[in-house]
């Protein structure tokens, strides 16, 4: 091929997706699978979810609002920030792409924690940045090891709060140190992709921090608690300035009507998805303590996902699940040797994956 691709695409390791269920069940020959593997929730939308796109699918002909002037008004008002504060992205992935090609040129450095999001890493080195990894200490980011490691060339952080794999957080107060520790010229973004999922009262009000710190971007998604994985919308929060150099490098109908539509519908119905929300925090009691009493080492999740120390290798152990018709995901590919990360499911699929993992186990 005569082509010229850019260099630094090649030294992008690419992110693997899981296998779709339907390829496990014709692979495998199984006439039923679970899938436990990219954090989704597990339980249908709302009743008003499904009405709005039933309503809205009548109108796909015309192109989609590109401003979201509704859902921006909607969220505006719920996060209580102002709707210029806001923009939003085919999934929360497309703002932490936004936000690199605004800030970063060659030669750049972008940080991040090791392990952390795939997603930071590979879109950094596609747009030709340094990469700067900073390991995570007892699976926990070790902000002040980061703030260190900053340098006059580093233009963005990204801190997953909590991030993916591990489901752990960092604080308000090593929030609070890390921002006084940090340059303003360097963006740091905190992705809360699992924000709703939070349970803890010294988990950091990002947001709020917006109001001393300008160099912080915030980015949330519908794909998560509020089940809208399929649909791809997210956000992100940020000063306006910020925002209004975001909005100009975007698509200018980067969310679909009905993503919008869908979007909207579930901050109507908030309480659907809170009784959801409790029914999984249970479910990851539920599995949290018998996967304990397997033996196993879990690290305590701030998410609806659970990092495990399954002892002895973790592909083997994927494949053995998968011919039971269980995918979860195998955490090599992250470093992360003898661990897999499962997905809170409904109470009969993580039935079904305990008792699938103790026949391998
Ligand atoms: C930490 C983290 N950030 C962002 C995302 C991407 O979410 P979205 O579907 O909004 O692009 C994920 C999805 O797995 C995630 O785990």
């Amino acid at each position: 091929m005569k082509l010229l691709l850019k260099q630094n695409i090649w030294r992008v390791k690419p992110y693997v997706p899981g296998k779709p269920i339907e390829e496990v069940k014709r692979e495998y020959g199984l006439s039923s699978v679970i899938k436990l593997a990219s954090n989704e929730n597990p339980f249908p939308p709302s009743p008003q979810v499904l009405a709005a796109l039933r309503t809205h699918a009548k109108e796909i002909n015309r192109y989609p609002d590109g401003d979201c002037f509704y859902l921006r008004q909607a969220l505006a008002r719920r996060l209580r920030v102002l709707p210029q504060q806001l923009i939003f992205g085919n999934g929360s992935d497309e703002i932490l792409v936004l936000a690199l090609r605004a800030l970063v040129s060659d030669g750049d450095e972008v940080m991040v924690a090791k392990p952390s999001f795939l997603v930071y890493g590979i879109a950094s080195q596609v747009m030709g940045a340094a990469l700067k990894e900073v390991l995570l200490k007892n699976l926990r980011y070790d902000l002040p090891a980061m703030a260190q490691a900053v340098t006059d060339k580093t233009k963005i952080i990204f801190i997953g709060n909590p991030d993916n794999p591990a489901g752990t957080y960092v604080t308000a107060q090593e929030v609070e140190e890390f921002l006084k520790a940090v340059p303003s010229h360097a963006l740091v973004v905190f992705d809360e992709a699992y924000y709703e999922f939070v349970q803890k009262n010294d988990y950091p009000d990002a947001i709020g921090l917006m109001r001393t710190y300008e160099n912080v971007l915030v980015t949330r998604t519908f794909s998560k608690f509020y089940g809208l994985a399929g649909l791809r919308v997210g956000f992100g929060i940020g000063h306006p300035k910020l925002i209004d150099g975001l909005n100009r490098i975007r698509e200018p109908f980067n969310i679909n009507s009905l993503a919008q539509a869908a979007a909207l519908a579930c901050l109507l119905d908030i309480a659907y998805y809170r009784r959801m929300a409790r029914k999984i925090a249970s479910q990851k009691i539920f599995l949290l303590t018998a996967l304990r009493k397997m033996g196993l080492d879990c690290k305590e999740s701030a998410t609806n996902f659970i990092l495990i120390d399954v002892k002895k290798n973790s592909s083997e152990v994927c494949e053995q699940l998968l011919h039971k018709g269980v995918i979860i995901r195998d955490m090599n590919f992250w470093g992360l040797e003898n661990f897999v990360r499962v997905t809170v499911g409904t109470n009969q699929e993580n039935r079904r994956f305990l008792a699938a993992l103790k026949g391998i186990l």
